[in-house]
């Protein structure tokens, strides 16, 4: 199937690892032009030049940006420079790294803050940031696409995570409303949620609740493999496959979707 994708640009936030790095690359495998961001510029210039050899690019198809997206101003000036850069932008990919684990009693009123900085007023601040290119660029080439990256834990929340579950729900509520107005300019708006998949986050996840639990990091794991009807973890390149269809031209008619890439871990029937 070909996607469509050849020369479309995308903006891929939180890029220069694990399941951002992997949608950067699964749009730049399809003939994307990506621009790609993080909070640090050798980082995310590593990530750039490991995709850009990766997939045997030519120079200027991969373009490497700071940008912390709890800052606004930053927002606006990496989302500016891509478009400015590429000459358009048809695709935003929404994503950051995940708050920390914990109970109700764990945080304090300036770590929800953050928490809901990082995972829910960074989505809003990319899509406001990103609409006027990306209206343009659904006026010009017939349609744009909105992919925000959540979790599971949206649909069915996981006990020790608090902070993501409540920012993602956040999410949620902002991608339906958005999907909804933007409808009629061409614009798909659609939510991916991540089950376990291996990345730096999910090292994270399994030390946390290693110090929680004392069980062994190999036990953990295997509680979550056995949590979804695959029986195993998910790898980067299955979430970002997905990534690639729904952001395609021939995603067309699928809006206002919340789509789990999580081996069957969500038990609801719909
Ligand atoms: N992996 C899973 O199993 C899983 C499951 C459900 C949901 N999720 C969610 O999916 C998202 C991505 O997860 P992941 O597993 O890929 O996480 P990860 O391995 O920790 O990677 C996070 C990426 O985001 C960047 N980043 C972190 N904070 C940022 C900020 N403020 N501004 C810009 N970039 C930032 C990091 O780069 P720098 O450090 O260079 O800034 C890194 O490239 C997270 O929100 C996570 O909670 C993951």
């Amino acid at each position: 199937m070909d996607l469509g994708l050849t020369d479309r640009v995308a903006f891929v936030a939180g890029a220069s690892s694990g399941l951002g790095y992997a949608a950067a690359a699964a749009l730049a495998r399809e003939g994307c032009r990506v621009a790609l961001c993080s909070r640090d510029a050798d980082r995310i210039e590593a990530a750039a030049d490991r995709l850009a050899a990766a997939l045997d690019l030519e120079d200027g198809r991969v373009l490497p940006l700071v940008c912390d997206v709890r800052d606004e101003a930053a927002i606006e000036r990496a989302i500016g420079e891509a478009a400015r850069r590429f000459g358009a932008l048809h695709i935003l990919v929404t994503n950051a790294g995940g708050p920390p684990s914990g109970f109700i009693g764990d945080f304090d009123a300036q770590q929800w803050r953050e928490a809901l900085e990082l995972n829910l007023m960074s989505t809003i601040n990319l899509c406001r940031h990103a609409l006027p290119h990306l209206r343009a660029a659904a006026r010009s080439a017939g349609h744009a696409r909105v992919l925000m990256v959540t979790s599971v834990s949206a649909k069915q929340p996981i006990p020790s995570l608090y902070l993501s579950n409540t920012a993602r729900a956040g999410v949620q509520g902002f991608a339906k409303s958005l999907a909804e107005e933007l409808g009629l300019e061409g614009i798909t708006v659609n939510t991916i949620l991540p089950g376990y998949t291996r990345t730096e986050r999910l090292k994270d996840l399994a030390r946390a609740m290693q110090e929680r639990t004392g069980q062994s990091v190999e036990a953990i794991e295997a509680g979550w493999a056995a949590g979804n009807a695959l029986k195993r973890i998910g790898d980067p390149q299955e979430f970002a496959d997905a990534v690639a269809f729904l952001a395609s031209a021939r995603a067309s008619y699928i809006t206002g979707v919340a789509l789990p890439v999580d081996g069957g871990a969500v038990k609801h029937l719909l």
